[in-house]
């Protein structure tokens, strides 16, 4: 199908490369269970040689999952291939991901090597991996600063030694959507239908996402990502976001994957307890304020109408509700309908007075808990009532 985008996640591999999310064995399976509900196409489960608890998890997840494509990242080189071969014994639907660094900048400072050397390196390995499993993965680290005459002969050269996807990283989050857009527009066209060709985003300079979907525009097919955007620096492209764009603006992105979006909020949910921090309260589709309305033209409008203030129902990525917040600049509207659920239905008089108050209060503090809404509102009918009696 052309128009399917595969979401291969990465969470338990490049989502555990940051600081404050490594994930033991029992974490790791625990999070791809909910993976697997999700619906990801393939679950990178961990980089066996790295640690005996990567290559366990590889193992446990390959052993738990059979139907799921499982897949295990190794450099290029001999050991690292045989070592996540053996981690993926299990698994029905293998795939080892081999990578190795193609940029001049890495050639030069960090692995000593000539452009020869890596293409040799590169092709080698994938032909090695191909004699454990059918599919192979190649990923050309730093494709975007890579030459791109070069990163074109070894995209070719890895898909004529047996890879079937050739992922092009932004691996330091240099690219904007434009030149990465042009960039896989090319290899894809090289490529032809020979490989899926895979980008795997990094975010540090908040581009992640929007460099993920132009290079699906341009021809990509499938999108490395991790729950709630965790990873290396700032992290990789959000799969949440990736999905959800592709769904809502299904006129500008007319691509299908199969994630089941209501499993997005009890994914990044569960993905929260377990690693060492949340998403920002402000964050895409998942942050607590994503469905949260405090201005009180907002909340009247949102009322009347949802889609007035709200482009995706929270419903379908999981959230149970949106949420009326009441701060300083709500409206009566908000706060009638609040006090009604708080079991206190207010008068038009009632609500004036109480919503007076509200709004001196509110302008004290950051925003009024239900509990002293409900006091408030009990209070002024009250008082009401006694001066009634009085007259
Ligand atoms: O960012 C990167 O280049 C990577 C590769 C190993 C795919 O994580
Ligand atoms: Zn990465």
């Amino acid at each position: 199908m052309a128009d399917r985008v595969y979401i291969f996640d990465t969470t338990l591999r490049d989502g555990e490369q940051s600081p404050g999310c490594s994930m033991t064995v029992s974490e790791k399976l625990k999070m791809a269970a909910k993976l697997v509900d999700l619906g990801v196409d393939i679950l990178e489960a961990g980089f066996p040689i790295a640690s005996e608890g990567d290559t366990q998890a590889v193992e446990a997840v390959s052993k738990e999952y059979p139907w799921v494509s499982v897949a295990a990242l190794a450099r290029c080189n001999k050991n690292d291939i045989l070592v996540a071969a053996q981690a993926l014994k299990a698994a029905r639907r293998p795939r080892i991901h081999t990578f190795i660094a193609t940029s001049d900048i890495h050639l030069k400072f960090k692995l000593k090597k000539t452009r020869d050397q890596v293409l040799e390196e590169a092709v080698n390995a994938v032909r090695l991996a191909r004699e454990y499993c059918d599919d192979v993965e190649f990923s050309a680290e730093d494709a975007t600063r890579t030459d791109h005459d070069y990163l074109e002969q070894v995209s070719r050269a890895v898909v004529a030694a047996g890879a079937r996807t050739v992922n092009l990283p932004d691996t330091v989050g240099f690219s904007t959507p434009e030149e990465y857009g042009a960039l896989i527009g090319r290899i894809s066209k090289a490529l032809g239908d020979s490989a899926i060709v895979s980008v795997h985003c990094h975010d540090d300079l908040g581009l992640a996402v929007a460099n993920s979907l132009a290079a699906v525009q341009a021809g990509a097919r499938q999108v490395e990502c991790t729950i709630n955007g965790i990873g290396e620096r700032a992290g990789n492209a959000a799969l949440e976001e990736v999905v959800m764009a592709m769904k809502t603006r299904n006129d500008r992105y007319p691509f299908e994957t199969k994630i089941v979006t209501e499993q997005l909020y009890p994914c990044s949910q569960l993905l929260t307890s377990i690693v060492s921090f949340g998403p920002q309260p402000n964050k895409a589709i998942v942050g607590e304020n994503a469905f949260a309305h405090e201005a009180g033209i907002h909340q009247d409008g949102y009322l009347k109408n949802r889609t007035t203030y709200e482009i995706i129902e929270p419903k379908s990525v999981g959230v149970p509700e949106s949420r009326l917040v009441l701060g300083k600049h709500s409206g009566r509207h908000a706060l009638a309908q609040r006090c009604e659920t708080l079991g206190v239905p207010l008068t038009k008089e009632q609500l004036d007075v109480v919503y007076t108050r509200f709004t001196e209060a509110a302008d004290r503090k950051k925003g009024l808990r239900n509990d002293e809404i409900a006091d408030l509102a009990r209070t002024v009918v009250d008082e009401l009532a006694k001066a009634a009696a009085v007259q």
